[in-house]
């Protein structure tokens, strides 16, 4: 207060914390700015003033349409619909930012607008046409294109009476309904699965499987009345890959025709366990219901959802169990992804990721014969490479269901790549690799296998140069990594990638 006095009034609408699930730290121009109190001070909400009009583009830099636009990106309606989003900025360097893809989904308004600033709720309750329209870009205030059958806006008095914060009922026009979550919405009941027991766990033996299939409030789910129920088999746990003599070494069996019992619903595998297994094995749950809202009327829509995967671990030769190591923490990915889903709703814990996605895994089965040799899906390779995306130096594309191609090299990580940290847990992602087997990686640089450390490292120096470094400290007894790069080395991998 220039004339002293308590501050009575401050903007805070938004908390760093908010943005920095996602950035390492808000910080822009070069890092001399950073945190969002200070970009406002500039990006102001000066919607038709032309000073904050970018000249080259006359998109304006207000912070509420340009966040919003940014990561709309590749969904907003203009830029499908042809024209490139982008600001020209210092240096006369043009910042395009078409293929942005926010992987929680630019409809998840508390990713950013989270509970922890003074005025948390002002998306909820302060509508307008600059903060709207940022994402609804198909919109004409003025003429009603594109609005609520026609519906012309002069100015922005009225937005709340209709967009209120929460009305009656999901994906009616108010602000949390229109936005909200399908899969999350109070209007289905979802499915959780639960594995009860599993018998017959010796090798040789064809396990059996107990379980359980209920809606999100506890009712009781027949199989039947799913699309899918399957219960996927890996082992042994030690590294996975090899423990069954199927392609890809796990198998996945459907079990919707499960008998019912007393305790649940039972299914026993056609798949046995090798009669030379050893060690721990693992079997892996998935489940996915398909449900029909508003059922009738002219906002009829189906929404599918899936269980929260289950893996259960069991000895197969009388040795303790001993579960997978955990690489990687899937409360991390989360920080960044709506909630990790793949597979049509079907798999969102790392935990089954790694049951299919072993070292010996490839898209064979999707990859159409004229496309050429297959990809390596072993999950360290596809996961490091998918988010090194833009700055890979090879294509990366995997065939999935249907035939269909999956590109990622233009996918942009909003972190720093080498903080280790935003997914790992500590101390996994050190040399040597504690992996057992080593890849398949036919389109790879070496190739057609190539070792743990080679393999962890190359997902994101995908250089030729990095790859020869990598061969020529490869040994008739192993990798020679740790002698240089151990985690007491003098090029230790926190070393190397200190920020
Ligand atoms: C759910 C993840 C997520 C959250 C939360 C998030 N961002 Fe982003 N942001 C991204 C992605 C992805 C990109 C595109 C990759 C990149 O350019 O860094 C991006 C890009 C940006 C850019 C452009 C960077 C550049 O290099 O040109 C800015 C600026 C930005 N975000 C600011 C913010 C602010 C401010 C917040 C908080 C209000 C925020 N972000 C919250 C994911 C996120
Ligand atoms: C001192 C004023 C000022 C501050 C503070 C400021 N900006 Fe900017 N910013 C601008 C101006 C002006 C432009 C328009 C382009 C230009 O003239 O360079 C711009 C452009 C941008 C762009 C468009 C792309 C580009 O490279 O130009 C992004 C993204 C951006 N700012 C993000 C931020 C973020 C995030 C913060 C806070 C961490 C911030 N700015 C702080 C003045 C500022
Ligand atoms: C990537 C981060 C991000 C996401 C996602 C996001 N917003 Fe925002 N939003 C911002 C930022 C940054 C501001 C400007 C904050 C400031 O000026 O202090 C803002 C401002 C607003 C405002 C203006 C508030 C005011 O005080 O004028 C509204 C309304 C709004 N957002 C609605 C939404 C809605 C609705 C959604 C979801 C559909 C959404 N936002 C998703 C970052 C985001
Ligand atoms: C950060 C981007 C973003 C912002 C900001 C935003 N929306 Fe949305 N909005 C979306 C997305 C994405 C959808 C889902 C579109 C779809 O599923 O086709 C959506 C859906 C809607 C719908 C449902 C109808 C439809 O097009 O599917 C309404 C109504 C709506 N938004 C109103 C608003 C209002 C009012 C505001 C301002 C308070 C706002 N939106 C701000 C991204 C945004
Ligand atoms: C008289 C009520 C009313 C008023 C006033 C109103 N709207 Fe809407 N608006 C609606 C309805 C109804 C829809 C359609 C909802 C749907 O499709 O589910 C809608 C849809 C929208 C959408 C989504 C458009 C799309 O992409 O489908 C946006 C964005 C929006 N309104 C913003 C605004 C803003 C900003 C204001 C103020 C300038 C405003 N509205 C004033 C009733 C209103
Ligand atoms: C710092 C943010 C961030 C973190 C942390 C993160 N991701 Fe991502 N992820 C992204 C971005 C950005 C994309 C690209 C989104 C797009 O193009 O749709 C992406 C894409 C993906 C994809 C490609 C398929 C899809 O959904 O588009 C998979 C699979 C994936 N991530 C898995 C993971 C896993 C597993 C983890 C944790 C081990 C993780 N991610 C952690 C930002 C992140
Ligand atoms: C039952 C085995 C299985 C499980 C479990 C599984 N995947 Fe896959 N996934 C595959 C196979 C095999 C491919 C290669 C293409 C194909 O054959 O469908 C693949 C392809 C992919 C692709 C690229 C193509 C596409 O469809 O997007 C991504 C990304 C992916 N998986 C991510 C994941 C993540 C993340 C998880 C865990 C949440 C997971 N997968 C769980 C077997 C599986
Ligand atoms: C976007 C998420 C993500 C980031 C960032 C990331 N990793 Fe990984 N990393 C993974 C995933 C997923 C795996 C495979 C996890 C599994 O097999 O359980 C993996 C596996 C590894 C492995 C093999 C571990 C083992 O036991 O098999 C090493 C080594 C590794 N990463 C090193 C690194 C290093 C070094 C960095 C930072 C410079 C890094 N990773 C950053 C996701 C990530
Ligand atoms: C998730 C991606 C990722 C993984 C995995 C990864 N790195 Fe890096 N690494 C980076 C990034 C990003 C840098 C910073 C330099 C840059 O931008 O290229 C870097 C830098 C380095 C440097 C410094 C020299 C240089 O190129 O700037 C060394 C040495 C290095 N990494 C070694 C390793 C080793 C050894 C492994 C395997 C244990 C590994 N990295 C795994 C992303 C990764
Ligand atoms: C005799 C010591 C030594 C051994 C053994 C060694 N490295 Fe390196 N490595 C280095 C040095 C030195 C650099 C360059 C460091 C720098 O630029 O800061 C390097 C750089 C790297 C880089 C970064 C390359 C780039 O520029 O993108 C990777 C990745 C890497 N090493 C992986 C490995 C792997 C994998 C192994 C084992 C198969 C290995 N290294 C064994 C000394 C070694």
């Amino acid at each position: 207060m220039p004339g002293g006095g308590p501050v009575v009034d401050t903007r805070d609408v938004i908390n760093d914390q908010s943005c920095n699930k996602c950035h390492d730290e808000i910080n822009f121009h070069g890092g001399s700015r950073r945190g969002l109190p200070t970009c406002i001070l500039c990006h102001t909400p000066a919607y038709e003033d032309v000073t904050n009009v970018n000249p080259e583009t006359g998109n304006t830099i207000d912070m509420r349409v340009m966040v919003h636009k940014i990561h709309m990106g590749a969904q907003l309606p203009s830029v499908k619909g042809g024209k490139p989003y982008f600001i020209v900025g210092f240096g006369n360097s043009v910042n395009d930012y078409s293929k942005v893809n926010i992987p929680s989904e630019p409809n998840n308004c508390a990713k950013c607008h989270d509970t922890n600033a003074t005025q948390a709720a002002a998306h909820l309750t302060r509508p307008s046409r600059a903060a709207c329209g940022a994402c609804h870009d198909d919109v004409n205030f003025a003429t009603g294109e594109g609005h609520a059958n026609g519906l012309p806006q002069a100015n922005d008095n009225n937005c709340a009476v209709c967009h209120i914060p929460q009305g009656e009922t999901d994906f009616d026009a108010s602000i949390r309904g229109a936005h909200v979550d399908p899969q999350e919405s109070s209007l289905i009941g979802g499915v959780v699965g639960d594995i009860l027991s599993v018998e017959n766990t010796r090798a040789g033996e064809r396990p059996v499987v107990t379980f359980t299939l209920k809606d999100r409030m506890g009712n009781l789910l027949e199989p039947a009345r799913l699309n899918r129920v399957a219960l996927i088999m890996a082992g042994p746990t030690t590294d996975y890959g090899d423990g069954l003599p199927t392609k890809g070494g796990y198998v996945s069996e459907s079990a919707i025709n499960a008998t019912v019992t007393s305790s649940g619903y039972r299914y026993t595998f056609n798949q046995a366990i090798p009669a030379d297994a050893k060690g721990t094995f693992s079997i892996g749950m998935e489940a996915r219901r398909q449900e029909t809202i508003f059922g009738g009327t002219l906002r009829e829509r189906a929404i599918q959802s899936g269980s929260p995967n289950k893996v259960v671990h069991f000895s197969v030769d009388g040795s303790a169990v001993v579960p997978r190591r955990k690489v990687v923490d899937l409360q991390k990915c989360n920080d960044c992804h709506r909630q990790l889903s793949l597979h049509g709703e079907n798999r969102n814990s790392t935990e089954i990721c790694v049951m299919c996605h072993n070292p010996r895994e490839t898209d064979v089965a999707r990859r159409p014969a004229d496309k050429g040799t297959p990809e390596a899906v072993d999950f360290g390779l596809m996961i490091h490479r998918i988010h090194g995306g833009a700055r890979q130096s090879r294509d990366f594309t995997i065939y999935g269901f249907g035939n269909t191609p999956h590109n990622f090299n233009a996918v942009r990580f909003p972190a720093d790549l080498d903080n280790c940290l935003n997914c790992h847990v500590p101390g996994t992602y050190n040399v040597p690799v504690a992996a057992r087997l080593d890849k398949n990686d036919p389109r790879g640089l070496i190739t057609p296998t190539v070792k743990p450390a080679a393999a962890a490292c190359g997902g994101c120096h995908t250089s030729r140069d990095a790859a020869a470094h990598a061969l020529v400290n490869t040994s008739p007894l192993g990798e020679s990594c740790a002698v240089c790069h151990g985690p007491n080395a003098s090029l230790s991998v926190d070393r190397v990638h200190a920020r």
